[in-house]
């Protein structure tokens, strides 16, 4: 029978038909294969979701062993080269490429919702002077839902796209902030005359000057960069979104969780362990010892492997062109004679190569980010401004999707069994 699989119960001799819809069966089918007339039928075990689809998601396509990357069908390496963040941002959001009109105005009600609540200024005041960015950015989002009561109305369209601008609009603020508060300067406000990445170099880095002007060359390898960061389906931190958003908690509340998953080593925390590990080599010779190290099971080489991309990532290739461009104007980071010595030797390394480990987006993203003046601590707050759009646009499609419920995986309980309470007096 055409898309159909059908599975024999070799205890029972019953045979199931199920259905195959987009190269999936439906989990639930499979409860109608019952080990006894009691349990509540077979299910899978999957842990990590290594091969379980969870939602049906129009935004990005990733074909990993191919090393494609697409918003909305549109190839990343063609977003990259001729669209800037916010247009990017839209497409993910909305599904298409805005018109001139439509751009105009979508540029207009995000600048009109960059300031922060001068009281959000005065919960950031409150961290330690040596507070991780990247705390401090999740802490601030989390508490935006307390300054938004409004953004509870999750099935109210004007209220989600309204949390949608102020979420795009306030992200570079918090993280422009944090970076202030961890070098005791005093804050920039924005400056609506800039362009998105314009701005957010503004507020990091004004001194006493009127206007500042970035450099146009670092701030468009700013916005490829946040094109490339800004989806990227569902990863460990969109699930995070979707999981917890799956509860009908605001938006806010959600993104705090999505940015605390981000900030792990193995996720956005990855391009900051980059650079600490390129410190720890030092220099070039000490890389074959390095690599040894790392196959013998003593740490992983940072910003190799993917769980999807088995070939090189494709926003690592783009990537590399922006760092050549970036560096032309700062000057080459020493760390980088490091970085390419290390992904020459990997790349035919057998250990790498038979586990297909190629360099992700994060192995020369941090070198980019260092060249530019940013200290290591802000690399994952760098990758939370953009990933906003995905998360959002990731909760907003679950908000909508008449088959998704609260997320609630099954386990299998192999703890002990039933037994009595033993007093304190008597256990030994
Ligand atoms: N260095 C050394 N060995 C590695 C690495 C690495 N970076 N990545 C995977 N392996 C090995 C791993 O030890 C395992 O070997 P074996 O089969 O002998 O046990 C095999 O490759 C498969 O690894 P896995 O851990 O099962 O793969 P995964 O899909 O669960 O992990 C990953 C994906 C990204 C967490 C992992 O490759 C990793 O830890 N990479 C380093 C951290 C990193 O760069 N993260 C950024 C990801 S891209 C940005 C983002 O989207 O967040």
């Amino acid at each position: 029978m055409a898309d159909t699989l059908t599975i024999t119960d070799n205890r029972t001799g019953k045979q199931y038909n199920l259905p195959i819809t987009d190269g999936t069966i439906k989990a639930t089918d499979l409860r109608q294969i019952k080990v006894d007339d009691e349990d509540g039928g077979l299910s899978t075990y999957d842990p990590a979701f290594m091969n379980t689809s969870a939602c049906r998601s129009r935004i990005t396509f990733i074909d990993g062993d191919k090393g494609i990357l697409e918003y909305r069908g549109y190839p990343i390496e063609q977003l990259a080269e001729h669209s800037n963040y916010l247009e990017t941002a839209y497409l993910i959001l909305f599904g298409e490429l805005p018109t001139a009109a439509q751009l105009t105005t979508w540029i207009t009600e995000i600048t009109f919702h960059t300031m922060l609540h001068e009281n959000i200024k005065k919960l950031m005041e409150g961290f330690q002077y040596d507070a991780h960015p990247m705390g401090v950015f999740l802490s601030t989002v989390g508490a935006f839902s307390t300054f938004y009561p409004d953004a509870k109305q999750i099935f109210d369209e004007k209220s989600r796209k309204k949390q949608i601008h102020r979420l795009i609009a306030k992200v570079p603020t918090i993280a422009a902030y944090a970076y202030r508060h961890s070098i005791g300067r005093p804050y920039n406000y924005p400056d609506n005359d800039l362009s998105f990445t314009g701005n957010f170099l503004n507020m990091l880095f004004r001194m006493t000057e009127l206007k500042y002007h970035a450099n146009p060359v670092l701030e468009r390898a700013l916005a490829v960069l946040f094109i490339l960061h800004a989806d990227h389906e569902q990863n460990c931190s969109t699930s995070a979104m979707r999981g917890i958003g799956s509860s009908h908690v605001d938006p806010y509340s959600a993104m705090a969780g999505a940015a605390a998953a981000l900030y792990g080593p193995l996720h956005g925390g990855a391009n900051e362990a980059v650079l600490r590990m390129l410190n720890e080599i030092g220099s070039v010779q000490h890389i074959p010892d390095f690599i040894k190290r790392v196959k013998a099971g003593e740490g992983r080489l940072m910003g190799f492997g993917h769980r999807v991309y088995k070939s090189y990532d494709p926003r690592a290739k783009i990537i590399k062109k922006t760092a050549d461009e970036v560096f032309e104007v700062t000057g080459k980071n020493p760390l980088l004679e490091i970085a390419l010595e290390l992904e020459r030797i990997a790349l035919q390394d057998e250990y790498f190569v038979t586990r297909k480990l190629y360099p992700n987006v994060d192995f020369y993203s941090g070198l980019i980010y260092q060249a530019m003046g940013f200290p290591v601590e802000m690399f994952p707050v760098l990758f939370a401004i953009p990933r906003t759009s995905g998360w959002i646009a990731q909760w907003e499609e679950m908000i909508l999707d008449p088959e998704q419920k609260i997320a609630r995986p099954k386990q299998v309980y192999i703890g002990a069994a039933r037994r009595d309470y033993v007093p304190l007096t008597s256990r030994s």
